[in-house]
């Protein structure tokens, strides 16, 4: 019921105001009794003594009517509720009582006092006695009326206290407190923008004055950690983008060293014997042509030769493409030999999942700018992933075409698949990221591909928008390539 701070203070001043007014009313009204008792008592000694001087004379003459006068004129005073004039026989001569009382019911009235006044002749001869039923009752009533009185008074006067103090209490004390414990607890859910507007009075406005500046002070280095924090988390970020690349072209490099030196190995082995057959196939073509050996042997003679010849071009190129570019000089390449040099390469994982090749050239250009060796082992590896994804699927092609728009050199590297999932999307171009069967995939080719484009200031990313799966590289065309067209 008391739960405010308010409510709680003006109760409590309420209580001790009205046991101080209860006390003080007691102590009253027992000083007013004590004087009122006093009073009666003299008023009753004042009329007791003035009775026989009354009643000595009619009682001698036993003149009932001025007797009957007397006693009324003394009825009149309110002290007095009867009197009875009583003669020396003890019979009642005559008696008078006020508000309809009579002898029997005022022995039993509380607060009656009864004074018997003989009424002795001047002879000393007893004339009778005065019976007087003396009440206190009107000096209690009005005392009680006074006591009454002033308990109301009092009380509305506290009433009026308690009222204003629960309203000042309220406004300048339990108000300015909510509101400072409402923004205090709103800092539980961190909001220290809250602040404190209103204008409180003395210590109150202090405190709301401190809080104020507290807050600003806890947002200021909340905002500080937070930007601190946001910044350690972009670092950290980063630094581990850094160091996955870092890995992931080191594991690149290294790979392609092995592979370079392994190819380097195999060509040489292969190179000789394959020098041997080429030399013999053109003696025994000469031969033909010099009349010493049969015609019908031209045709797979030819061949054998021509094989032989796509055998050391298809090594020549395996170790072209082995090696790490990195370093290569950027220069102008024909477009035509770099696509046919890229086909001869994807061309024994095409085959073997039968998957057919295409490739357009929709613009003008007839040359690139830049690296040729990392370039072509971008797009091998993006034909690479496009026949490791279709090569289960009914419909297996892969289109390579390139474009030209206002800055750029489009290449778009197609495959028949329907798309990459947007899970796979996010992250694909991540270092390490692979779907493939541990051995088959290593996560390298898109963020490697990336970082060789990025490299030639071009962009490289997977269109969203096309039908099929498409990857699309954009060559910037500078001043070297435009020279070429
Ligand atoms: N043409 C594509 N079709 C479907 N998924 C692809 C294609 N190209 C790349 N991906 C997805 O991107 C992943 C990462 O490719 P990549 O960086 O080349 O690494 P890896 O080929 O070793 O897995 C692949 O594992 C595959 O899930
Ligand atoms: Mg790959």
């Amino acid at each position: 019921m008391f739960k405010s701070l308010s409510s709680r203070i003006s109760f409590l001043v309420f209580s001790i105001v009205i046991s101080f007014n209860l006390v003080l009313m007691t102590i009253f009204y027992l000083a007013l009794e004590k004087k009122s008792k006093e009073h009666f008592k003299k008023s009753i000694d004042t009329i007791t003594n003035s009775i026989p001087n009354y009643y000595q004379i009619p009682l001698w003459n036993l003149d009932t009517k001025v007797i009957m006068e007397i006693t009324e004129a003394f009825l009149k005073d309110k002290t007095i509720k009867g009197i009875q004039v009583i003669d020396i026989d003890s019979s009642i001569l005559y008696q008078k009582f006020s508000d309809g009382d009579n002898a029997t019911s005022l022995f039993n009235t509380p607060l009656i006092e009864i004074r018997k006044i003989p009424i002795i002749h001047t002879n000393s001869n007893s004339l009778g006695i005065i019976q007087v039923f003396f009440s206190s009752k009107n000096y209690h009533d009005e005392n009680r009326a006074i006591i009454l009185r002033m308990i109301t008074v009092f009380s509305l006067f506290s009433f009026l206290i308690v009222f204003a103090l629960y309203y000042i209490l309220n406004n300048f004390l339990r108000n300015p407190l909510v509101i400072l414990l409402k923004a205090i607890a709103s800092t539980e859910k961190t909001q220290y923008s809250v602040r404190i507007h209103q204008n409180f009075p003395a210590e109150l406005g202090q405190i709301a004055t401190e809080f104020n500046k507290a807050m600003e002070k806890v947002q200021e280095s909340e905002n500080k950690l937070l930007s601190q924090n946001q910044n350690l988390e972009y670092l950290v970020s980063e630094r581990t983008h850094q160091l996955d690349e870092q890995r992931a072209q080191m594991i690149n490099s290294s790979r392609l060293a092995s592979l370079g030196e392994f190819s380097a190995g195999i060509s040489h082995e292969i190179n000789n014997p394959l020098a041997v057959i080429h030399g013999n196939s053109r003696i025994l073509l000469n031969h033909i042509n010099s009349g010493k050996l049969d015609r019908q042997f031209e045709g797979p003679i030819s061949k054998i030769k021509l094989m032989t010849e796509r055998i050391q071009k298809i090594i020549k190129n395996l170790r072209t493409f082995a090696r790490d570019g990195e370093k290569d000089e950027k220069q102008l390449f024909e477009i035509a030999k770099f696509i046919d040099e890229i086909h001869l390469l994807a061309k024994v994982k095409l085959d073997k999942s039968q998957i057919a090749f295409e490739f357009l050239n929709l613009s003008s250009l007839t040359h690139l700018y830049g690296q040729e060796v990392p370039l072509s082992q971008v797009i091998i590896n993006l034909i690479n992933n496009s026949a490791d994804a279709i090569s289960e699927q009914n419909e297996k092609w892969v289109k390579v075409s390139i474009e030209k728009d206002n800055h750029s050199a489009v290449i778009k590297i197609t495959d028949s698949g329907h798309g990459i999932p947007a899970t796979i999307q996010t992250k694909m171009m991540n270092p390490f990221f692979t779907t493939k069967e541990v051995g088959k995939g290593t996560g390298l080719g898109l963020s490697i591909s990336l970082g060789i484009i990025k490299n030639h200031g071009g962009e490289f990313y997977y269109n969203k928008e096309a039908k099929n799966t498409q990857f699309i590289i954009k060559l910037p065309i500078n001043e070297h390539l435009s020279q070429a067209i």
